[in-house]
């Protein structure tokens, strides 16, 4: 062992001074004969060394001191095929410095200094399929940059300072199939520019200062499969056309400042089979969010703030396998939910204020089966069973703390209240059932209202229907609706409402209607338009009048009071009614 250091130690200090040996291995590099490989990683090199064997196919050089890249460096390696110049401090490349690379597959310039490349770098490299440009500090790409990489599959420009790709940047880039911008300065994506990319699948944008996702965004990218886009802290919106054109297969918006499921957006995408809304400040998932992705098979919505998954949320939903909600503030999950619950297969609702009521009683009754991921969901109510995992609940708990009651209004005499217009009326709705059921009134007009509900009537806490400035209009049967996961209970009220004396009508002073129709306006020039077709109108009637009188008191003299009417009868056809043909009979009326 110390002799065959020994041995490299006296090669390292006697090879400095040697000159390279013709086709063997330059000073400071270590070369692989059978594949062809010298790698000179972290040797401090300021530049590329001589000596290297022309067949050399793969050429290390990452970690040195290489500041500029020149037309001749690499011109004795026409065949090179991988070569990695990552981190060195390269802060120029001179047009032509890969020109006689025609087998260049790979080419690696992370972690350099890069300004700015000239167009002119990367003609003919025909067979590149890696480009990678990351970490530098490009703040532009320029038209045709990248034209002549017609066998560009993959490019990494990230985590540069670029604020600008200009239109055609990416002109020529036909192979190209991924393409990451990540960590850059741009605050717009150029539709136009993306348009280039006519082969591409997947398009990954991370950490991007841009606030909004216009419609034109993607429409020229029909090849696209997977579109991520992660930590754009300013976007709050994905507008209802920004996906437009695409048939995405897997689609990722997390750690953005959306608030609502884009279900607008995803329509159409008949053909997406993952999708990740995780991290992203979502609260609700409302009925039918996802109605049109019905390939879907995997919904990610971890680490949001979702507090509410409504009845349907996931409508259309047939082929769901793995529904990830792992991480949020819900205190259930019905059933009602899904389209159905047959065909999930792994489950993550661990970390989640979990209420263990019959509303979970299908995932506890699939506890065996549902893959949990190794994260098993916790009640943390009712107390007796707070930090008790799911699954690991005896039998015993489980008849005693997932068995629904349904609900039962109590007090069941018949309310029938007779109120004056402009009071208050209530009536009490008061239900128990196991969980607590919620509480809903429906008007005469077939309307529902809820605790949520604005206007002149809302339901209290307690269940109690509360009707401000009642009104004629309000009169009628009132419905109580007291549901939970076990069922619903109903109870019925009526109301009549007198109308309001006439003396006590003030306009203008009632609350908002939200019940009744619309208030009438009331300003000065409703009331003068108003006061003045009044007039015309009386004037007219009255002109009228005097014209009557005016044509009778003429026609008085003129004419007699007895009018003459003739008439014949109608021809009857047969012979029986030969008789009256021609006949015709006079009548006298007496005017009056
Ligand atoms: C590109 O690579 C293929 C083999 O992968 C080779 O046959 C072809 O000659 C190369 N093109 C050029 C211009 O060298
Ligand atoms: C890009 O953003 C970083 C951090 O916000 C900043 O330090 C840098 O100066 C910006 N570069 C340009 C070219 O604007
Ligand atoms: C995210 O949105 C909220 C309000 O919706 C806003 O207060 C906050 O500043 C936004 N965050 C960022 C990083 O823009
Ligand atoms: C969408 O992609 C699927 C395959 O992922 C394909 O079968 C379907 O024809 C495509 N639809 C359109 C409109 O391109
Ligand atoms: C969903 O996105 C989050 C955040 O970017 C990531 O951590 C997670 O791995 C993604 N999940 C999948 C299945 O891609
Ligand atoms: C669920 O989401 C969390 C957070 O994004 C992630 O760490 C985890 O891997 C996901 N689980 C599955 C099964 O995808
Ligand atoms: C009440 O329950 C019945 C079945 O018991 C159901 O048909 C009805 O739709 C429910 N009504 C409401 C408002 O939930
Ligand atoms: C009518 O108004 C008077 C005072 O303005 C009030 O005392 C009375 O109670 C009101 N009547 C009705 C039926 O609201
Ligand atoms: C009346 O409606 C306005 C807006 O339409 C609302 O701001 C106000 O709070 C409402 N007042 C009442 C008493 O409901």
């Amino acid at each position: 062992m110390t002799c065959w250091l020994c041995v490299l130690s006296l090669q390292l200090l006697l090879l400095p001074a040697a000159p390279p040996p013709a086709g063997g291995c330059p000073a400071r590099c270590e070369c692989t004969a059978p594949t062809r490989t010298v790698a000179c990683a972290r040797r401090r090199l300021t530049a590329v060394p001589e000596g290297i064997p022309a067949e050399t196919r793969l050429l290390e050089l990452s970690r040195n001191r290489l500041r500029c890249l020149n037309p001749g460096d690499l011109a004795a390696l026409p065949l090179l095929e991988e070569l990695d110049l990552s981190e060195n401090v390269i802060a120029h490349v001179e047009p032509g410095a890969f020109a006689n690379l025609p087998r260049l597959r790979v080419l690696r310039l992370r972690g350099n200094l890069l300004k700015l490349i000239p167009p002119g770098v990367f003609t003919r490299l025909d067979n590149l399929t890696l480009l990678d440009l990351s970490e530098n500090k490009l703040v532009i790409l320029l038209d045709y940059t990248f034209q002549d990489l017609r066998s560009l599959r993959r490019l990494e420009v990230g985590d540069n300072d670029l604020v600008f790709i200009s239109r055609r940047a990416f002109a020529g880039l036909l192979a190209l199939e991924e393409l990451t911008l990540e960590r850059c300065n741009l605050t717009a994506l150029s539709g136009e520019s993306l348009g280039y990319l006519r082969g591409l699948s997947a398009l990954r944008l991370r950490h991007l200062a841009i606030a909004a996702l216009e419609d034109q965004n993607f429409r020229r990218l029909p090849g696209l499969l997977h579109l991520e886009i992660d930590n754009w802290p300013l976007l709050e919106e994905v507008a209802p056309g920004s996906l437009q054109g695409l048939n995405l297969t897997s689609l990722s918006v997390t750690h953005t400042n959306i608030t609502a499921v884009p279900a607008a957006a995803l329509r159409h995408q008949a053909h997406l089979t993952c999708l990740n809304l995780s991290h992203n400040p979502i609260s609700t998932v409302p009925r039918g969010s996802f109605r049109d992705l019905i390939r879907l098979r995997e919904l990610h919505l971890a680490g949001a703030l979702l507090a509410v998954v409504e009845p349907q949320a996931f409508l259309g939903l047939r082929q769901i396998r793995l529904l990830n909600l792992s991480n949020n503030l819900l205190s259930t999950l019905e059933e009602s939910t899904f389209h159905s619950v047959n065909t999930l297969e792994t489950l993550r609702v661990d970390g989640n204020p979990l209420a263990c009521d019959c509303r979970l009683l299908w995932i506890v009754q699939r506890r065996k089966t549902l893959n949990f991921d190794g994260r098993l969901p916790v009640c943390a109510t009712p107390a007796e069973v707070r930090g008790d995992a799911l699954r690991n609940l005896p039998d015993s708990a489980l008849f005693e703390y997932f068995v629904c009651r349904k609900p039962k209004i109590r007090e069941r005499r018949l309310q029938q209240v007779t109120a004056t217009a402009g009071e208050d009326v209530r009536f009490q709705c008061r239900a128990e059932g196991e969980p607590a059921p919620t509480v809903a009134w429906v008007t005469p007009q077939h309307s529902a209202v809820t605790s949520a509900s604005t206007g002149r009537a809302r339901v209290l806490p307690g269940g109690t229907l509360e009707i401000l400035d009642a009104r004629p209009q309000d009169s009628g049967t009132y419905t109580c609706v007291a549901s939970n996961a076990g069922g619903n209970d109903t109870y019925f009220a009526t109301l009549t409402v007198q109308p309001e004396p006439a003396a006590n009508r003030t306009l203008g002073e009632g609350r908002n209607e939200t019940l009744a129709a619309a208030r009438f306006p009331l300003d000065l020039t409703t009331i003068l338009v108003s006061t003045a077709m009044g007039c015309i109108t009386f004037l007219g009637v009255v002109l009228f009048c005097f014209l009557l009188l005016f044509v009778w008191s003429r026609g008085r003299g003129q004419h007699k009071n007895n009018f003459s009417v003739e008439y014949s009868f109608r021809k009857v056809d047969g012979p029986a009614a030969g008789a009256g043909q021609g006949s015709s009979r006079k009548f006298n009326m007496k005017m009056i």
